[in-house]
């Protein structure tokens, strides 16, 4: 399976903040928020990524994450010139894809949370049909929104509805088969004159090919959509790293917990940022013995 991360669009709801950055290259606490979706990634065992950002920032992101080598990754770029909608990463990404099953997850979701880690592996070992998943929200209007039964299977899926029939949100991270791309191809735009997830999924759920996992109680996928969010994120990640001593989101330590970089290369990282506790962080797990 190869991973997409989308990190376009125009960012203008935190303005001014994003107005000369890319958004997914803001900090939540010690890190640039692209960080995060990447980890999901790597968790899922994806070592082939491509990035899909605005052609204005795109070289931004080869400066921050380079072709992936010193993970033990292969990083891929290619630009979108207009925000045309998140399923428009699978005409973008075709090439990259090839015949491969691939998990799109956009640059600025955030997730956090026990047990995560077997729900993504699970997802990334689709064969066929799509994998979505469903997370509780007071207000769930702002987002696509999942209605299931009894047994989990999806019922209906709505864009952004005025009246939710559930209060599940479906969070940017997404599995699919390789007949995503010619599905998203057959998509038209919306009246946001996007080509739409949500939509894609429809697809998928016509022909009973649309599966549901839950994020449970206690797990975390947080905003990062309004100042408050961003705030909230980054306050959030400080709490946890400093109450459990471990990183979040610590590419470098995923990286060689999965046995993609040695011991050596680790600290080579770590020696990189050593003044920061992010690099200390990174030379104190190459001291560690793995378990
Ligand atoms: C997009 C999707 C929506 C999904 C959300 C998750 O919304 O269209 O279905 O729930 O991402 O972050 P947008 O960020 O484009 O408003």
């Amino acid at each position: 399976m190869k991973g997409i991360i989308l990190a376009g669009g125009s960012g203008s709801r935190l303005y001014p903040i994003t107005k000369g950055i890319s958004k997914q290259l803001l900090p939540i606490y010690d890190k640039p928020m692209i960080y995060y979706p990447l980890s999901v990634l790597m968790l899922s065992k994806i070592r082939e990524v491509l990035i899909i950002s605005n052609p204005e920032y795109i070289d931004f992101y080869k400066k921050l994450l380079g072709d992936g080598s010193n993970l033990g990754m292969r990083f891929e770029y290619k630009t979108q010139e207009k925000p045309k909608g998140l399923a428009d990463a699978f005409i973008v990404g075709e090439e990259f894809i090839e015949d491969d099953c691939v998990c799109l997850i956009l640059g600025d979701n955030v997730f956090y949370g026990q047990g995560f880690v077997p729900k993504l592996l699970s997802a990334s070992s689709l064969n066929e049909g799509a994998v979505i998943f469903g997370y509780f929200v007071p207000d769930p209007s702002e987002f696509g929104v999942v209605e299931f039964d009894e047994s989990y299977n999806v019922i209906s899926l709505e864009e952004k509805p005025k009246s939710p029939k559930s209060h599940y949100a479906v969070p940017g991270l997404y599995y699919y088969d390789n007949s995503v791309i010619q599905r998203a191809k057959k998509l038209k735009p919306s009246s946001r004159g996007e080509i739409e997830i949500t939509d894609l999924n429809m697809e998928y759920l016509k022909d009973g090919e649309l599966k549901i996992e839950l994020l449970g109680r206690g797990f975390a996928w947080l905003d990062t959509g309004s100042y408050e969010g961003l705030a909230n994120a980054s306050n959030f990640v400080q709490t946890m790293q400093k109450r459990t001593g471990l990183f979040i989101s610590c590419i470098e330590e995923i990286a060689y917990r999965n046995k993609w970089i040695s011991k050596d290369q680790l600290v080579s990282l770590g020696n990189e940022f050593s003044k920061t506790e992010y690099g200390k962080y990174l030379l104190q797990i190459a001291e560690e013995v793995i378990i």
